[in-house]
């Protein structure tokens, strides 16, 4: 299994604790790791030409570079601690940049046989609107089937956790790997409806545009699927 992670920031706090009892329940997965911002650290400048052309960043070398590695990877990790009851702003930065690639647009095929596992983690219980958001890009990306992990922390640092709560996070790590374990046969519920929806737009309604075009020539307008 290969296993592409961004962390939403460059700090190891809790975040980065809680996506580790995920990984190290991986042992036989290979990581590849990318840090938000410095890893990302250019903000979209509107030139547009992810959607009007393919689907791909052209003003990030870095989001380019992430996308290589999202793309090798049989499941894609995004975690944020929650900056002002969303994700850190970084996140929001590197995620902009795939705009072009959300199912409305120009998806990329291969996002459809890939799982997802979004983690976010805050000082209250008001982690929602963070995974919501990293999950959005996730399943418009076309990703088969994405997991979440959230927790109200009470606390700003892991070593000051209980160990009741170290417990709990620890428990639902194991239940998440299994899971990433499993494997997907092809896109869930969610990412099927989302496609043929889509479909019948990019069929009916946007034919004629660059995007119709796209799913024109991926034959996914006729019989071909983007999965197996
Ligand atoms: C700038 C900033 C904004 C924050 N905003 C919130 C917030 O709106 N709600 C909340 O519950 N916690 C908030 N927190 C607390 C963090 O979400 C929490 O400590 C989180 O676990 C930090 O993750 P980390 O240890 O991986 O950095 C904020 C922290 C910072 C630094």
């Amino acid at each position: 299994m290969n296993v592409c992670v961004v962390y939403g920031t460059e700090r190891k706090g809790c975040t980065w604790h809680i996506a580790q009892e995920v990984l190290s329940r991986l042992p036989e997965a290979e990581v590849s790791e990318f840090f938000l911002p410095r890893d990302c650290p250019d903000s979209c400048v509107s030139c547009f030409r992810c959607f009007n052309e393919e689907n791909r960043c052209y003003c990030s070398q870095g989001a380019r570079r992430i996308l290589d590695a999202m793309l090798r990877a049989d499941v894609i990790l995004l975690t944020s601690p929650v900056y002002a009851l969303h994700v850190s702003g970084q996140m929001k930065t590197f995620l902009d940049h795939y705009c072009g690639m959300w199912m409305v647009h120009k998806p990329n095929g291969a996002m459809f046989g890939k799982q997802g596992l979004v983690i976010a983690s805050a000082a209250g219980p008001v982690y929602h609107a963070a995974l919501r958001e990293m999950k959005d890009s996730l399943d418009f990306w076309g990703v088969a089937r994405t997991y979440k992990l959230g927790f109200a922390l009470m606390e700003i640092s892991w070593d000051r956790l209980s160990p009741a709560l170290k417990q709990k996070i620890a428990r639902q790590a194991e239940r998440t790997a299994a899971k990433l374990r499993q494997g997907v046969n092809g896109p869930g519920l969610k990412a099927r409806m989302l496609f043929y929806g889509i479909r019948l737009a990019q069929k009916y309604v946007w034919k004629d545009s660059p995007d119709g075009k796209w799913w024109r020539d991926h034959g996914w307008l006729g019989k071909e699927r983007p999965w197996k």
